[in-house]
């Protein structure tokens, strides 16, 4: 499939995890009048009506990191070899990844950790249209205008749990890490040992709204089936991007390269078990894929294609028809980390 270029198997290559990607993490957003944090409300507008789920929500590392990450001795390592003294500012390569900003007092500033709206969209545009039940209530809101709710909460920018191209879009923005100076001057790691359906379900499970907080169930099996294929497909895209922007023969590249050829590797086994086109598509694309130092434009046009696919068959499939990858789709034991515990769960 890949052409492996020698640097990728030679001395350079990292041992253990293998770690992550993305370009702009919210590059998908859509087109709105107000800069993305210009609509960002804060995660306290949201925990207004949505209580449990913030309560869960602040029990994870994306809220933690907040005050824990400039603190730690690994972060101001970090920081001094990349010439910054003070971290905690909307104005570092940091800020995108670690923490929410929004303008407050005409200033854009951190105001959170990674919170409700890096992962479901600034929330400004959206947040009264998806919760006034078209000006009724939950029993008198027709089914077509609780359709037309939805599609202009879509519209201002929600993205909704069964969103999964967008949502997986978005975590991998940050959990791969295209930077290579970051990685290679600054030290950090090129991203996480991630996997959509192990890292939703475990700590940052908070599937209790609808289940008036009494409970927090798994994501249903048709959204893990499809959370597996898709969160696959954009973990290759993502890396084949990410490899794209390498210019050094060093960890970074190193480190993407192995990472886009164990998604290839992950994503062949999925297409063995479907056989769909959009599977074959996407494995159709990266056995294009160069993976040399200083080829990003080849590696950008692999993706787009692999990323077509996978909003081809987010659109198409509702995960019933994927019953065949059930059994390669990680279980509990591999879930990161528990949900804080919520109606006696
Ligand atoms: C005024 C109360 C209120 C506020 C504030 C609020 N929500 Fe909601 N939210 C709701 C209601 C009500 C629903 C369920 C609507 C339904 O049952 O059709 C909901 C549903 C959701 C859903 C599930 C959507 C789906 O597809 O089922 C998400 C995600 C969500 N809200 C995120 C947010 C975020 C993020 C914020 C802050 C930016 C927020 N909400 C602020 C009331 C609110
Ligand atoms: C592209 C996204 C991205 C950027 C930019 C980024 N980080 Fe990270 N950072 C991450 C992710 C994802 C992790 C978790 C890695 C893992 O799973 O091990 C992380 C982990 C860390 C950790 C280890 C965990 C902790 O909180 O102690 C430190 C320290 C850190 N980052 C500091 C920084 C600093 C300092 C900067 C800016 C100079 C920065 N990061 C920029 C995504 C990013
Ligand atoms: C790391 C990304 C992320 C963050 C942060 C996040 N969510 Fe979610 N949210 C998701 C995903 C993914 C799902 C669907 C999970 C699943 O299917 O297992 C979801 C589901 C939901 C739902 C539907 C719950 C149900 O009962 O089905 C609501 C409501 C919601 N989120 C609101 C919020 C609010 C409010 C916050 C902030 C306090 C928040 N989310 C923070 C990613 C996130
Ligand atoms: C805005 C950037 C951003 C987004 C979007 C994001 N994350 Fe994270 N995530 C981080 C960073 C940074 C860390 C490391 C925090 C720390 O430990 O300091 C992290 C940590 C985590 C952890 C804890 C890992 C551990 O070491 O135990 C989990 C689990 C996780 N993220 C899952 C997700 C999932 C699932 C999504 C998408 C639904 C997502 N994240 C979206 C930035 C992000």
């Amino acid at each position: 499939m890949f052409r492996f270029v020698r640097w990728a198997l030679g001395p350079f290559v990292v041992a253990g995890a293998l770690s992550a990607i993305v370009t702009a993490a919210r590059a998908q957003a859509p087109t709105q009048s107000l800069s993305a944090e210009q609509s960002v409300v804060g995660p306290a507008a949201c925990g207004k009506c949505h209580k449990v789920e913030t309560v869960i929500w602040q029990h994870t590392h994306h809220f933690a990191s907040f005050r824990a990450m400039p603190r730690s001795p690994k972060a101001q390592q970090i920081g001094a070899k990349m010439g910054l003294s003070r971290l905690r500012e909307a104005s570092t390569i940091c800020a995108r990844c670690h923490f929410t900003s929004a303008v407050q007092n005409g200033q854009l500033q951190v105001i959170t950790g990674v919170s409700c709206e890096s992962c479901h969209g600034p929330g400004n545009g959206y947040i009264k249209i998806h919760s006034s039940f078209s000006g009724k209530t939950k029993a008198t809101e027709t089914a077509a205008e609780r359709a037309e709710r939805w599609r202009r909460s879509e519209a201002a920018g929600m993205i909704r749990p069964d969103m999964i191209y967008k949502i997986a879009k978005n975590c991998y923005g940050c959990h791969i890490v295209p930077q290579e100076k970051l990685v290679n001057v600054g030290g950090h790691a090129a991203g996480s040992p991630f996997e959509m359906v192990s890292w939703t379900q475990g700590e940052i499970r908070h599937n209790t709204w609808y289940t008036n907080g009494q409970s927090n169930p798994l994501a249903p099996p048709n959204i893990q089936r499809k959370m597996y294929v898709i969160g696959a497909a954009v973990e290759l895209s993502e890396s084949l991007r990410a490899v794209g922007k390498a210019t050094q023969n060093a960890t970074y590249a190193v480190t993407m390269a192995r990472r886009a050829q164990a998604a290839a590797g992950r994503l062949q086994a999925i297409n063995n078990a479907l056989q769909l086109p959009e599977t074959k598509a996407m494995m159709a694309a990266v056995a294009t894929a160069h993976l040399n130092l200083n080829n990003g434009p080849q590696l950008n046009s692999v993706a787009d294609r692999i990323d077509a696919a996978a909003q081809e068959f987010d659109r198409k499939y509702n995960g019933s028809q994927l019953g065949a990858i059930d059994r390669i789709i990680p279980g509990p034991q591999y879930y990161k980390g528990h949900p804080y515990p919520v109606g006696g769960q």
